[in-house]
């Protein structure tokens, strides 16, 4: 693997540390557990780790409220803690990717503070501020996703302040030139440190329209997702003049070298709009396909993502795929209602598809949803929306290590931040057993990792019957699944199976087609397939 491609070749783990391990026994993960865990990566053979916020912040949203963007958040470690961190992984030769959160601050942000004491202050112009209408409302119709205005007041100046998440996150005001300059040295601060690339929090929305326009009110022509918010974000988010700012960092991420990168969170569910992001290959490196991430799990609507992705994404852009995060669903439940078969042919799609797999930590050992009950409640959305079932503490439980009390992930008897779930499913035993979930990952990541097919190389859609989704990589190397319960077969597909979800049918020449299981699904050496559907 050429350095400079590291990101196009391999595989990123999400970590949400506040889950993944705690080495100091007060049931928050941290920094040395995430450095204790190390060898796992190195295990599993991914080739880096994307941290969700590290830096110091008060929780209203769990690290997405960030108070210092240039210290680590005292439960999570020390400065000292993540430079550790980054030289042990690069001495396994794992990258380290941060999260960076621009939209918005803390509101207990010393710029924030410094704002809004008055009219004048220093700060004042580094956010969004803006009078009352004559009857005292909203200054306009914006509707923050998660739930209600996005105008707070601010009661000492008469102005409100914009916040398109929460209240204690008002977002910056990008028209502003320092900001710019802030987060220039930000982005400075941590690459200096040796961090390989940045998750950028809400990539799509940070520039807001100048006049501050109403949004239109959604119409029965829009998509559910829209109607179900009731407006069209389109002058709180998705600016055109984002794409300067994404073109500015890009250059400064270059500046470096070409192995830093940046990996937008880019929200926006519609697969022509996502492709922008890529610019003429000067803005992101990759940019999140939510579009799948919400997609059911149909072979005919999942190969369709694919498809219109391929199109859509320059040819000097790459793309990435995700099936689970700290925003949704996990996989294991949202698309496979528990089904270790379901989850198997999820996973073999996310690893055998053209771009970067980001494989949320649990997912590998087929962690579910947790339910979490409304006193072990944490997240802010789900303790606004209870009993809807609209929160993110579910997909966001401890990771599951060991069978015992604790779960490997803290000490026994110690409540953790959120409940743990059933340790039944855990690392340890998985690792132990060759037919499971997570051995079933590592090999998936294996092969990708031999094979300039899965790695790099082309795709095309074949030609399947309903309910199976199969596609060649490059010259000789065809993925396909079965989504559904029924046996079915492909007739295009010849040659010799390298890995199924079953597991028992590696080396198993194909005579007469592929012929699939009930939610099954294998990765082939193909040498001779018919045309593509595409
Ligand atoms: C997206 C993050 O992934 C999410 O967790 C957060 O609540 C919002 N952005 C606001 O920062």
């Amino acid at each position: 693997m050429s350095a400079a491609a590291w990101w196009r070749d391999g595989v990123i783990y999400q970590v949400y540390p506040r889950s993944f391990q705690d080495s100091n026994g007060d049931g928050i993960g941290d920094l040395p557990g995430v450095i204790r865990r190390l060898d796992y990566f190195q295990w599993l053979g991914v080739d880096a780790v994307w941290l969700s916020p590290i830096t110091v912040s008060p929780d209203a949203d769990f690290g997405y409220d960030v108070a210092d963007y240039c210290n680590v958040q005292p439960a999570f470690g020390t400065l000292a803690d993540i430079d550790r961190l980054v030289r042990e992984a690069d001495q396994r030769g794992i990258k380290v990717v941060l999260d960076i959160v621009p939209n918005h601050t803390s509101d207990r942000h010393p710029w924030f503070i410094e704002a809004r004491s008055g009219r004048a202050a220093r700060h004042r112009d580094w956010y969004v501020w803006a009078d009352p209408k004559a009857d005292g409302g909203y200054p306009n119709n914006w509707l923050s996703p998660f739930g209600g205005p996005t105008w707070t007041l601010d009661e000492r100046s008469g102005q409100y302040y914009l916040h398109n998440f929460l209240p204690q996150q008002p977002d910056l005001n990008w028209w502003n030139p320092e900001v710019k300059d802030a987060f220039d040295a930000i982005y400075r601060f941590w690459f200096d440190r040796g961090i390989a690339g940045f998750r950028i929090d809400v990539a799509h929305g940070i520039v807001k329209d100048l006049h501050l326009r109403d949004n239109p009110v959604a119409t029965d022509e829009d998509p559910p997702h829209v109607r179900a918010h009731g407006q069209r974000n389109i002058y709180n988010m998705e600016r055109p003049e984002v794409h300067d700012v994404l073109r500015h960092w890009r250059t400064l991420a270059d500046g470096y070298d070409p192995r830093r990168i940046l990996l937008g969170e880019t929200y926006v569910l519609d697969v022509r709009t996502m492709g922008r992001f890529y610019g003429a290959g000067d803005e992101l490196h990759l940019a999140f396909n939510f579009t799948y991430v919400h997609a059911p799990f149909k072979a005919s609507v999942l190969a369709e993502v694919v498809a219109e992705s391929e199109l859509v994404i320059p040819d000097v852009g790459w793309p990435v795929w995700t099936v689970s995060n700290h925003d949704v669903s996990r996989v294991m439940s949202r698309w496979c209602q528990g089904d270790e078969r379901k989850l198997r042919t999820a996973l073999l799609s996310l690893l055998a598809l053209r771009g970067t797999p980001v494989l949320y930590y649990g997912d590998e050992i087929g962690m579910p949803d947790n339910l979490v009950r409304q006193e072990d409640l944490q997240d802010p959305l789900g303790k606004r929306h209870w009993p809807a079932p609209r929160g993110r503490d579910p997909e966001r439980t401890p990771m599951q290590w060991r069978n015992v009390n604790g779960g490997g992930f803290t000490n026994a008897g110690l409540k953790p931040w959120l409940p743990i779930g059933d340790t039944a499913r855990n690392v340890e035993d998985q690792q132990a057993d060759p037919g499971s979930t997570l051995n079933f990952v590592r090999d998936l990541i294996a092969l990708r990792r031999a094979s300039p097919d899965l790695q790099s190389s082309q795709y095309r859609q074949l030609k399947s019957p309903p309910n199976a989704w199969a596609w060649q990589r490059g010259a000789a190397t065809v993925a396909a699944v079965n989504l559904s319960g029924r046996r079915l077969r492909i007739p295009e597909v010849a040659g010799r199976i390298l890995i199924s979800t079953t597991r028992s049918r590696a080396g198993e020449r194909l005579a007469d087609g592929l012929t699939l299981g009930a939610w099954e699904g294998a990765i082939c050496f193909s040498a001779s397939t018919s045309a593509p559907v595409r």
